[in-house]
């Protein structure tokens, strides 16, 4: 039997999408196996909740106590979307007390969410990205760097954000001041993209048994403007089509670029990669490393379409590293 502990919370906006993820897990997790432990990180209170009672981590070496019984964990299942679960900041913590988790090491992950280095990383590889400038919190003449650079209309976004927070699409002149603002709120760097016009496609790349497995692609298609926050997480608001209706050489594609990109970002666990598709290249948008794997979410849907269950996705995950 294995003591796992689920974190989920954090410190960001997606902290209650990461608290549904966390349960999921939890509620699937193979009990014959593991023993799951879900644990909420918040700030610097770390606690488990036992029968509404609060049991605190111990920082030193991440075990809990309960009354006299001191638990250890054998590895840690990583539902953290967003700081400190996504960007390595926990990575490294885990690292050096050598507890295993089920994502991307240290260095992918402080990357894979900086989503200005990762792209230009990205297009060393050879992979399409928009045009985009990358701009500090005081940097002097923000808007003229965008007019200087890009076209619009163009997105803005907090540089290392997630779930859409922050962001805005850009079609006039006129709103460029307002929406860097918006996103200066969220984030002390941002980064202006290009609007790439085409169909959204996400795919799902997993590190299991010794092989790099491609979920089925899957197409988003948002009723809003694009894939905003609302989209994401008001039921209704977005359809996503698993299989993506493209023509299989297309699909097929778009697996290979990912398991491509998996390969050489170095990643672990469940990773998504965005794109554009504009019918004749991929753009490549960001790389999740944390995915969302609520009941709703995109990638417990996709490995459905692949013939895994919920449970086998946590399974798998988990078998990779204990
Ligand atoms: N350059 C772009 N061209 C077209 N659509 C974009 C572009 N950048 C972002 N989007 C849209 O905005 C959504 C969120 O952007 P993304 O970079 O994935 O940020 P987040 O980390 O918040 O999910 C995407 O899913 C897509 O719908
Ligand atoms: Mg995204």
């Amino acid at each position: 039997m294995y003591n796992i502990a689920i974190v989920a919370g954090g410190n960001s906006g997606e902290y209650e999408i990461s608290m549904k993820s966390g349960k999921q897990v939890e509620l699937h997790m193979d009990l014959k196996k593991f023993r799951p432990f879900l644990i909420e990180i918040r700030g610097t209170k770390w606690n488990y909740r036992l029968e509404s009672k609060s049991f605190f981590i111990d920082k030193n070496d991440f075990s809990l106590t309960i009354g006299k019984k001191k638990i250890r964990f054998d590895a840690v299942f990583n539902a953290i979307h967003g700081t400190p679960g996504e960007d390595g900041k926990l990575q490294g913590y885990f690292d050096m007390l050598g507890i295993p988790y089920t994502s991307c090491g240290l260095t992918t992950s402080a990357l894979s969410f900086n989503k200005s280095f990762c792209k230009d990383v990205v297009a060393g590889y050879g992979t399409d990205v928009a045009r985009s400038v990358h701009l500090y919190k005081g940097d002097p003449g923000a808007e003229a760097e965008v007019a200087r650079h890009l076209r619009l209309p163009v997105f803005v976004k907090p540089n290392c954000g997630g779930s859409s927070v922050g962001m805005s699409k850009v079609n006039l002149k006129k709103d460029l001041k307002t929406a860097l603002a918006v996103a200066f709120k969220e984030d002390d760097e941002i980064i202006v993209e290009e609007f790439i016009k085409g169909r959204e496609l996400t795919c799902g790349v997993i590190r299991s048994k010794g092989k790099t497995i491609a979920f089925p692609v899957t197409e988003i298609i948002s009723k809003k403007e694009f894939f905003d926050y609302e989209a994401k997480y008001q039921p209704g608001m977005a359809e996503e089509v698993v299989p993506a209706e493209v023509p299989a050489k297309v699909a097929e594609k778009c697996r290979e670029i990912s398991v491509n990109l998996f390969r050489k970002l170095n990643c672990k666990g469940i990773v998504r990669f965005d794109y554009i598709f504009t019918g004749k290249k991929f753009y490549f948008l960001e790389v999740n490393t944390v995915p969302g794997i609520t009941s709703a979410s995109i990638v417990p849907k996709m490995a459905n379409a692949f013939g895994w269950t919920y449970s086998d996705l946590i399974t798998n995950l988990l078998n990779e590293i204990i």
